[in-house]
């Protein structure tokens, strides 16, 4: 399928805000992209699938995540962590995504996770800085954007999202404590890449 195709369909799975939303990751992913030298087109697709699920109803990802054996503390956080996973399940299921790459960056756009590929850094990355995401610091991390390397950036980002839940008494799930203990790690070339 081709954007339009794509957007259309996303535009009949979420409110006119998700919409947009979704309309701002794909472009900034594809600008990331250009700018990291990874593949647009993959970052494109990714983005624009990558909250399919968002209001996906709650007792039918939960079955999903049962039935295709997907990592079983998903059920112990809260379900706004669940869209990600079965948000993979779809692409693949529903729009024919079969390259695993495009699929961890729908995959863990929420979380992140130890190992990420660019592509899922990127994803991850857009998410979180699109034009109309408004929070405190984001004009810092779109900034960032043009400055830093992207693993850089990445720690950058994760460490906002790791420092918002704390400061909301949140819990975190192992996977953003996972990514952002391997980036650091790695860049003091204690674990292989
Ligand atoms: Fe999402
Ligand atoms: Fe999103």
């Amino acid at each position: 399928m081709e954007r339009d195709e794509l957007l259309l369909a996303m535009k009949d799975r979420m409110p006119e805000k998700r919409y947009i939303h979704t309309i701002g990751v794909t472009d900034t992913a594809i600008e990331l992209a250009k700018h990291f030298g990874e593949d647009s087109k993959k970052a494109e697709v990714s983005a624009i699938l990558h909250d399919s699920c968002k209001y996906a109803d709650r007792d039918w990802m939960k079955q999903v995540i049962i039935e295709q054996q997907m990592d079983p503390t998903l059920l112990e956080f809260h379900h706004e962590l669940w869209h990600g996973p079965v948000g993979a399940y779809v692409a693949k299921t529903e729009f024919n995504v079969t390259d695993e790459d495009m699929l961890n960056a729908i995959r863990f756009h929420t979380t992140g996770r130890a190992l990420q590929s660019n592509l899922e850094k990127i994803v991850y990355i857009a998410d979180m800085i699109e034009p109309n995401r408004k929070f405190p610091g984001v004009d810092d991390l779109r900034a960032a954007a043009n400055k830093l390397e992207l693993d850089d950036l990445m720690i950058k980002c994760i460490s906002h999202s790791i420092s918002f839940l704390i400061n909301k008494h949140q819990p975190i799930f192992p996977d953003s404590f996972k990514c952002y203990n391997n980036l650091l790690l790695q860049k003091k070339g204690k674990v292989k890449e």
